[in-house]
């Protein structure tokens, strides 16, 4: 039997030359953490769905993904779970204000402030790719 990989996707929404960071609350490990908003993908879900469902239920907002950034970003797990990917989309905020409803806070960061915050290494990767969309 071939091993399932656990998607998980993540979110850069971008605004006046922002880009959107979350804090995460948990687990315990990851609390205070920063991570681009999303999660995992479920079964029979697509990976655009789940970023959409993701960002209501984080954030309470609407996003309209716009264009995936970066590779699949494989990333260690907790127990006995399977292997996972991070995969990331520019998308656009559509409806409703960010607000961090599962989060410690929220920040947007300006192009010079991209690294001020500690990202989960998965995320790290990916800001010199959404950097670029920062501008213009
Ligand atoms: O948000 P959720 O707990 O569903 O995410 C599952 C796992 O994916 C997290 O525990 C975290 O390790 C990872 N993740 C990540 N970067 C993100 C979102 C999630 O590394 N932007």
């Amino acid at each position: 039997m071939t091993e399932q990989i656990q998607v998980v996707v993540g979110a850069a929404i971008i605004r006046g030359g922002a880009l959107l960071a979350a804090q995460r609350a948990d687990p315990p490990q990851l609390r205070g953490r920063w991570e681009l908003p999303g999660g995992k993908v479920d079964p029979g879900e697509t990976d655009i769905d789940a970023l959409i469902r993701e960002c209501k239920e984080e954030l309470g907002v609407l996003v309209k993904p716009r264009q995936r950034v970066g590779g699949d970003v494989g990333f260690p797990r907790r127990a006995q779970g399977p292997p996972a990917i991070l995969r990331v989309w520019v998308a656009e905020l559509i409806e409703g204000e960010p607000a961090a409803l599962e989060h410690l806070s929220l920040r947007w960061l300006r192009a010079e402030a991209l690294t001020e915050v500690d990202w989960l290494p998965a995320d790290v990767p990916f800001i010199d790719d959404i950097r670029p969309h920062l501008v213009g």
